[in-house]
């Protein structure tokens, strides 16, 4: 990269642990374990690729057999178990029924503690999805290949909409519940869904949160990108009541609670769908301010994250799964509903806060369903250890697996999970993948390889990591010199494509180390992550972070180019530049730098403006932490924003040589301004 596009990156500030201890799984957990067989990695080594991928689909009900398991006859654009025939909804629950139908598929915890957890049964889900599934039919006239938007919070009605889409075919776009309506509508444009699916409230820490008034400025943006028309159908949190006081609107806005009336009883034969149809999209920053639709497939992506749940969450009938998580996140998608439901498990749906009413909440809840395999992020485990490090070891859970996903998590507090959390028997998994993904990439498997804090592991059985320089050479196994994290294989759970965008797909995760772009064999095709990572002796791989112009707050990704435009909204910010910055908590966060016309004097204004911006354009996870309102930014003689520069004065690392720079002067100007807050 050269100088002058150099960003300001997460692996640059990664924090370099020294290499770490073992630990060993229990031998309790390894004699219950679902991989006990070390032969797997043989079974799925690179000789046996890519038939050894029959064996996921295989923990599928298919209703035609597929006659391929990859067609990588046009990289990179892969096509798994190709020919068959199946149906998400079908394999999540009714194929669970004649043994399981009065199991709990659901339990959702709502986050007033008075109201009782309540557990819903395979059966009742049954009953709810095809009701749904009817509503969205006949009402709303959706039928297999139609997207619709969903822009719901965490309660039972959003995986009801979810499968009952998947019964349909329709491709569904849930949409985080906590980003702002003009995220939604952005999302509504690109996936041109005719429909918004969104509930009335919900809570969080504390509040009914009126989610309802997210839906006009969502309408307003969908509209200002020219789709227009579209309605609006909103669940209630309390069926029976409206806890939203925004006004519903005639004729575009209706409630599903007043219209399902209609459909009770109704029965919907689940659409028998191509395994390569699109199942849903998660829309996810980049390095444009446009975020890209990640475009999911049927049949490889249900393998997957079957297989991941079964394998390395090793959820067993028996156990209670909680994912603490949000399932407007791909997490949720993949770890709370598809794939648990997939293996008939039963996995817990929590509203609220970690943190609500008080930090043992988590522990509470825990006790009350009897969770045993319990995934969250490094930063929950954070902010759970600064508000009391020895309450979870007094606490009552009871956990014999627990997961970590988002962000990498530095041996000190993975050794507090472990210990404290996981009383010292639980195993951990760190997880490591993306969006894009569909399912784990990298981390041991449980029962077969050891744990090392601060590493998330290795490939997963049957995928390949490799670490390639910026010159796209290999370097070899084991090297510990840090490069770019690629995946040498296709894997089923991989997105399709970035929806409507072919070329964006290809330029974004493939062009860049192709190495004959009219090659047909997937070997000359590796995926680019955009993560930095050293792959060690051990053939451990430990993640550095983004090298791109993304920055992953608490596990959460977000695009610097985003925040800068929403800033750039401001009229009195006459140029934006994000930088990420380590933070002890949440792992990096947005630092924001404006600058602004000399005669704007009053500069805590704007920088409550640039917040309110943010939060406004794109939803309260953008918040910048801090805003600094410059007089100038530091700039090449091309005129380009140094973010690197400013990168290091957020971080108070050396801002290296700057003589070159048009004006080398506004750094220390700038630093001195930074670091005297
Ligand atoms: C980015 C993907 C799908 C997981 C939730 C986030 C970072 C993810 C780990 C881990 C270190 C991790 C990477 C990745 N990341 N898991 N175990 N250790 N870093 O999904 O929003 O698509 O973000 O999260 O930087 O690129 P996402």
């Amino acid at each position: 990269m050269s100088d002058d596009t150099e960003l300001a990156t997460e692996a640059q500030i990664a924090v370099h642990w020294k290499e770490e201890q073992y630990f060993e799984p229990s031998q309790a957990f390894i004699a219950q374990a679902n991989m006990q067989d070390a032969s797997i990695r043989e079974r799925f080594s690179e000789e046996n690729f890519p038939e050894c991928y029959r064996e996921y689909a295989d923990m599928l009900d298919w209703f035609k057999p597929y006659d391929q398991v990859l067609d990588s006859s046009n990289p990179p654009f892969w096509k798994w178990f190709v020919g068959g025939k199946l149906n998400v909804a079908y394999n999540c629950i009714d194929r669970h029924l004649a043994q399981h139908r009065n199991k709990a598929a659901f339990i959702f915890v709502g986050e007033p503690e008075e109201e009782e957890p309540y557990a819903m049964t395979y059966q009742e889900l049954w009953v709810r999805v095809n009701e749904m599934a009817a509503l969205l039919r006949d009402h709303c006239g959706l039928k297999a290949g139609d997207r619709v938007t969903l822009h719901m919070p965490m309660t039972l009605e959003l995986p009801i909409t979810m499968l009952a889409c998947a019964r349909l075919g329709v491709v569904h776009s849930q949409v985080f519940g906590g980003f702002s309506g003009k995220a939604a509508g952005d999302r509504i444009a690109d996936s041109g869904s005719d429909w918004l699916i969104t509930m009335d409230a919900y809570w969080r820490s504390g509040k009914l949160i009126d989610h309802r008034e997210k839906v006009a400025p969502a309408l307003e943006e969908a509209k200002s990108l020219g789709k227009t028309g579209v309605k609006v159908l909103v669940w209630q949190r309390y069926p029976g009541k409206d806890s939203s006081k925004t006004p519903m609107v005639e004729g575009r806005d209706a409630f599903v609670n007043d219209i399902l009336k209609d459909y009770r009883g109704k029965r919907v034969e689940p659409v028998h769908m191509d395994a390569e149809a699109p199942l849903f999209l998660m829309y996810s920053s980049g390095t444009t301010g446009k975020p890209k639709g990640c475009q999911h497939r049927t049949g490889g992506y249900l393998a997957y994250v079957a297989a991941t749940s079964k394998y390395i969450q090793d959820i067993h009938p028996s156990d209670t799964y909680w994912c603490m998580a949000d399932i407007g996140w791909i997490t949720g998608h993949s770890y709370i509903v598809y794939g648990p439901l997939a293996i008939g498990a039963t996995s817990v749906v929590y509203e609220g806060t970690p943190t609500f009413p008080d930090h043992n909440r988590p522990w509470r809840i825990a006790e009350r369903l009897g969770v045993n395999i319990f995934h969250t992020s490094p930063t929950a485990i954070r902010a759970l250890r600064r508000l009391d490090p020895d309450a979870p070891s007094k606490g009552p859970q009871n956990f014999k697996h627990m997961t970590t996903v988002g962000e990498p998590i530095e041996p000190k507090a993975w050794r507090w999970y472990h210990e404290q959390v996981g009383k010292g028997k639980a195993v951990i998994c760190d997880t490591w993948w993306q969006t894009e993904n569909g399912g784990f990439l990298i981390s041991t498997v449980p029962a077969l390889e050891k744990m090392k804090p601060g590493s998330a592991g290795p490939g997963l059985p049957g995928v390949y990591p490799i670490i390639l320089d910026d010159d796209g050479n290999e370097l070899p196994a084991g090297s510990g010199k840090a490069g770019n994290l690629c995946i040498r294989n296709p894997w089923p759970g991989i997105m399709q494509t970035i929806w409507g965008d072919d070329e964006r797909y290809v330029d974004t995760y493939y062009r860049r180390f192709c190495k004959n772009p009219d090659s047909k064999d997937w070997r000359d095709w590796p995926y680019i992550s955009g993560d930095g990572a050293i792959d060690a002796e051990d053939g451990y791989y430990r993640i550095l972070g983004r090298i791109d112009d993304v920055i992953n707050v608490s596990g959460h990704r977000l695009g610097t180019k985003e925040i800068e435009s929403a800033c750039l909204t401001v009229a009195e910010v006459a140029e934006a530049a994000v930088v990420a910055v380590h933070d002890d908590i949440k792992g990096t966060v947005p630092e924001v730098y404006v600058s602004v016309p000399v005669n704007v004097t009053d500069r805590d204004a704007v920088a409550t403006k640039v917040i309110r911006a943010c939060e406004d354009i794109i939803g309260k996870i953008a918040r910048p932490e801090r805003v600094y309102v410059v007089p100038d930014m530091p700039k090449t003689r091309s005129g380009k924003i140094m973010r690197r520069v400013l990168g290091a004065i957020s971080n108070r690392r050396d801002t290296g040589d700057v003589s070159t720079l048009a004006n080398p002067e506004v750094v220390e100007e700038i630093r001195i301004l930074v670091q005297s807050r």
